[in-house]
Parts: structure tokens; sequence; C-alpha cells
């Protein structure tokens, strides 16, 4: 072949486990929502910066720290970054990785969260707990666009390594996993019921 593709994007989607996610699920939903009752400094802060939604990523983003609950996913959210990190070929040998922020958000109809990357981590996800039926997915933006200047625009089909965006359907159960410099969105949540996810960051020593 003479062309070949080099320097890809790599998105991780996986079930957090094999089993017993829809009754996992419904704890943590309820959690997420006992968290945002107690969270009165994340309601505020989600005031200002999540119109309409809460999130606690500026008040509580050391869950798994204080919570069981939380402190399991940690472990779950571990095996899949390892499993990542290897797909990207990553050099972890005698290096240790760390889930240094966990935290809790809920959309309920309107709300939005505008495009954005996580700093100061290398792998970041996001894992879904209540996804209600066509509520808005995850959309990643080609790191590449700001250089591609005079490019012309892509073919409504182009094909799936030269699309600019791609959305991944929100869906309870499973983990979605970047590295942490891919900027990325999520529309509006169109439906009447409320979105809830657990994000996280994770870095290397
Ligand atoms: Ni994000």
């Amino acid at each position: 072949m003479p062309i070949r593709a080099w320097f890809p994007t790599h998105i991780y989607c996986e079930p957090l486990q094999k089993s017993g996610r829809a009754r996992f699920n419904a704890d943590l939903a309820d959690e997420c929502r006992r968290l945002r009752d107690f969270d009165a400094a994340g309601r505020r802060w989600s005031a200002k910066n999540y119109p309409g939604g809460y999130t606690s990523y500026a008040s509580m983003n050391e869950l798994h720290r204080f919570s069981s609950t939380f402190a399991e996913l940690e472990k779950k959210f571990t095996r899949h970054v390892r499993a990542f990190a290897r797909t990207l070929d990553m050099d972890l040998r005698g290096r240790s990785i760390r889930l240094t922020d966990l935290w809790v958000n809920i959309m309920p109809p309107t709300a939005a969260h505008s495009l954005h990357l996580h700093p100061l981590s290398f792998i970041s996800g996001t894992y879904y707990v209540t996804t209600p039926r066509d509520c808005p997915g995850l959309k990643f933006e080609d790191p590449r666009l700001s250089k591609f200047m005079a490019a012309p625009p892509k073919l409504p089909d182009a094909r799936r390594e030269n699309k600019i965006h791609v959305t991944y359907p929100a869906e309870a159960g499973n983990v979605i996993l970047f590295e942490s410099w891919l900027r990325h969105e999520v529309a509006a949540n169109r439906t009447t019921a409320e979105r809830i996810s657990v994000s996280f960051n994770f870095n290397w020593a």
C-alpha cells in the first residue's frame, strides 16, 4: 500500500463489567443524587459554571477517597485504563498510574457541557450511569483541526478515519476512555429526564 495512516487518535469504549450493571447503576444513581443534595458548594458552583446541571468537579472531585462505592469504581476504571494504555504502547514499566480526580455530573433537560479537555492528566474517561433514551452522546473533535488551515471540507460520507468529529452514544454501563488532551463536548440534553455520568482523570508517576 503506497498510503498508510499514521498518528491515529484512539478512543476506548467497553462495558465496565460483565454482569450486574443494572443493579450497580441503580445504586450509583441514588448515590449521585444524594451527593447533589448534600453538596451545597457544588450546586453553587454549578449554577454559575454548568447552567441547569450539577457537577461535583469543583467541590468534591476525590470521591474515590470518601465513598466505598466510588472506591470500587476506581478499581474497575484502573483495569480499563491499563488495558487502554497497553494498546497505546505507553511504557509504564516501573511506573505507576493513579486516579487523581473522580466526580459526578448530572445533566437535567437542557443542560449541556461545552468543548473542553482535561489538563494535568494523561488518560481521562466517563462512565455512564443513567442515560435516558436519545440523550446526548460524547462528541470528540479531531485534535488537528487548528492545523488544517487551507484544507477543503470533508465529504459527507468521509471514511471513519477521515471524519473531523465523532459522537459516541452515552450508554449506561459503558466506560469511554480517551487521552486527556482530546477535546470533547456534550450537546444539550433534549430528553425529559436526567443523564448521569461519572468522570475521572488518571496520571502516572
Ligand atoms: Ni470532559
